[in-house]
């Protein structure tokens, strides 16, 4: 096994693949565009989606890159040896290109040419089939060809070999192949394969054979036969340099000991401590990330930006409890940025004070938060002692209960979630006074409130993404109307700053400085369905991106789009720069129903609608 510095291993995949005939296309921002709703990129494959889908890809149908992704879904496992919420993964695509004998063949060479692997150690996992898909023996049948043991090739069922996105529909999907390889030559029992869960195999890697697109009820093959790659950057980087834990990488090691330095702790030594070494590396990666993207988010109340909050203050939080000084956070990310991104991120080095002084202020605003929490917690606890007085003056044989000597798991869930108040806290300064803290009441009100997240979070993503569906393409169509309604009824400083669709209602902000008035939004309706009645041709154009700015194409992230881009026309009425999908006609819409405008955030209104 060759070992490599984070820096090497870019360069090996991306060289590897370009030996290949691909193309690297570069990373896209981290962040969703606002047509999709989705607020991070959570795959390399996901900026490639129309193209997945069979849209011609400008740079040709063999693309390569390696590119930053962001899930928070699995913040609370953070803390251990592996997961972060954010990481790279290193992928390749074929666009209707080569299959599986080429994909399998330069797997296999990559693994043991270039890194070094041992081949008589790789196992595979291959699609077992069911009635979407046939069994994969064509690609078990290559991977013997290449020489990989037929005992070290397993078929497994949809849970664990097929690939698609979560909660989408629409949305490209197929069987996988996923590579695995032992991290010693010590079976934990006589049935120690890959499917045993003791860990000794890692998971380096996944080709998916995406030739179905996934519907309502089922999936229906699409024309182009793809192949989707993704190798996670860090495991591989981890695995490859002969370690079990990414903070031991040299995409952590430096800010690990700079952490250690400051706390006079060791990594490694007090689980807990460790834990919080590796929360106040990873989200304040993270956080940096987001901030610095070319999309970059600033900490908030809502979507995206609530999210990098919660991030920055559970690293602020993890930082009191390990004893880092919270002005030493700014510290941890200037190592970031200067030492470990400084070639794959420059974007973070030009932004760097900016990334810098967000990061600073979050952690005063944090900083003062807490203070209101302790005014809080005292009203709290006050509020205990007048009810035990009010007892004792109406009843004076009054025996207190340990009721009144608790805080209730909705109060300190109250103070946790509204003023921000760790409920380590609570506990430690109810301690002091001899009070209690439900501890399982507040676990209780945390996993409601959790569930509640959680469901509202997996109904925007599925939103974002089922943009195929017939109600979602005529709500994209109908946000460009009313987009080009707001231009002409506000002025034309008025321009789109986010969009979500499901199939229920488009909700669309917008730039604008005061709230709208009733005039102004009937006459918004009234435009929108004025067109929707003249039948208006909605057209598609491809043409070069500089082209469609210079026509004055409607556009929100103009870095992000590819140099050849989709333009939509309706009429002379709007030109939006798209991936879409839209109606041939207007007249499809039905009647268009504004049924709020409300606040967005400073400067940006907010408008939900509805097609009846
Ligand atoms: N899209 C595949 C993954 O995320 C490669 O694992």
């Amino acid at each position: 096994m060759r070992k490599y510095t984070s820096k090497e291993l870019r360069d090996a995949w991306l060289n590897f693949y370009k030996s290949k005939g691909h193309i690297d296309i570069g990373a896209v921002s981290l962040i969703g565009d606002g047509t999709t709703g989705v607020m991070f990129n959570v795959a390399g494959m996901q900026p490639l989606m129309p193209y997945l889908l069979g849209e011609k890809h400008p740079k040709g149908t063999r693309l390569c890159n390696v590119q930053g992704c962001v899930r928070t879904i699995d913040i609370d496992s953070v803390g251990d040896e592996s997961h972060c919420t954010f990481f790279e993964m290193m992928g390749n695509w074929s666009l209707g290109d080569y299959f599986k004998k080429e994909k399998t063949a330069w797997s296999v060479e990559l693994l043991t040419e270039v890194f070094g692997l041992d081949k008589s150690k790789i196992c595979s996992t291959v699609f077992a089939g069911n009635e979407s898909a046939p069994r994969d023996e064509e690609t078990a049948g290559l991977l013997q060809g290449l020489g990989i043991k037929k005992e070290n090739i397993f078929y497994l069922g949809k849970e664990d070999n097929w690939w698609e996105l979560a909660g989408t529909t629409g949305t490209p999907c197929g069987p996988d192949n996923e590579w695995f390889y032992p991290l010693n030559d010590e079976p934990c029992c006589d049935k120690c394969d890959v499917t045993c869960d003791c860990g000794r195999f890692v998971e380096i890697g996944n080709d998916v054979y995406m030739q179905y697109q996934k519907l309502e009820d089922g999936y229906t093959p699409l024309t182009n036969k793809n192949v989707d790659t993704g190798f996670g950057f860090e495991r591989m980087l981890m695995f490859l340099n002969g370690l079990k834990d990414v903070y031991k990488t040299d995409l952590f090691s430096e800010v690990v000991s700079y952490i250690e330095e400051k706390t006079g702790k060791e990594y490694g030594k007090d689980s807990k401590d460790t834990a919080s070494m590796r929360i106040i590396a990873d989200h304040l990666r993270t956080g940096m990330m987001l901030i610095g993207d070319v999309n970059g988010i600033v900490p908030s109340n809502v979507g995206a930006g609530y999210i990098l909050r919660r991030l920055l203050r559970r690293a602020i939080r993890h930082a009191k409890k390990v004893g880092l000084d919270s002005k030493e956070l700014c510290n941890v990310v200037k190592i970031f940025i200067e030492k470990v991104y400084d070639q794959a991120y420059p974007n973070l080095t030009e932004k760097k004070d900016y990334i810098l002084s967000e990061i600073q202020k979050e952690v005063d605003k944090f900083n003062k938060t807490i203070e209101t929490g302790i005014k809080e917690f005292d009203k709290v606890v006050n509020g205990l002692k007048r009810k035990v007085e009010f007892m004792k003056l109406n009843n004076p044989e009054y025996q207190e209960t340990e009721e009144d000597s608790t805080i209730s798991g909705k109060a300190s869930f109250r103070l946790y979630d509204t003023f921000g108040f760790p409920i380590e806290m609570t506990i430690e300064m109810a301690e002091e006074l001899g009070l209690k803290v439900d501890e399982a009441g507040f676990k209780k009100a945390f996993e409601e409130h959790q569930e509640l997240a959680r469901t509202t979070s997996a109904g925007a993503f599925k939103s974002g993404l089922a943009g195929g569906g017939e109600m979602e393409t005529k709500y994209h169509t109908a946000t460009h109307l009313l987009n080009a309604a707001l231009k002409r009824v506000i002025g034309e400083t008025s321009h789109q700053m986010g969009s979500n669709i499901t199939a229920e209602r488009l909700r669309f902000d917008f730039a604008c400085d005061h709230k709208m008035t009733a005039e102004e939004l009937e006459q918004t309706a009234a435009l929108v369905n004025e067109w929707i009645e003249s039948a208006i041709d909605v057209t598609k154009e491809e043409m070069a991106k500089t082209k469609a700015v210079e026509i004055g194409a409607e556009h929100q992230f103009i870095d992000r789009y590819p140099d050849i881009v989709s333009v939509y026309s309706i009429g002379d009425v709007s030109k939006e720069i798209c991936t879409g999908p839209h109606v041939a006609n207007t007249k499809e819409l039905g009647k268009f129903v504004i049924k709020k405008e409300e606040a967005s955030s400073s400067g940006v209104r907010r408008i939900k609608a509805v097609l009846e």
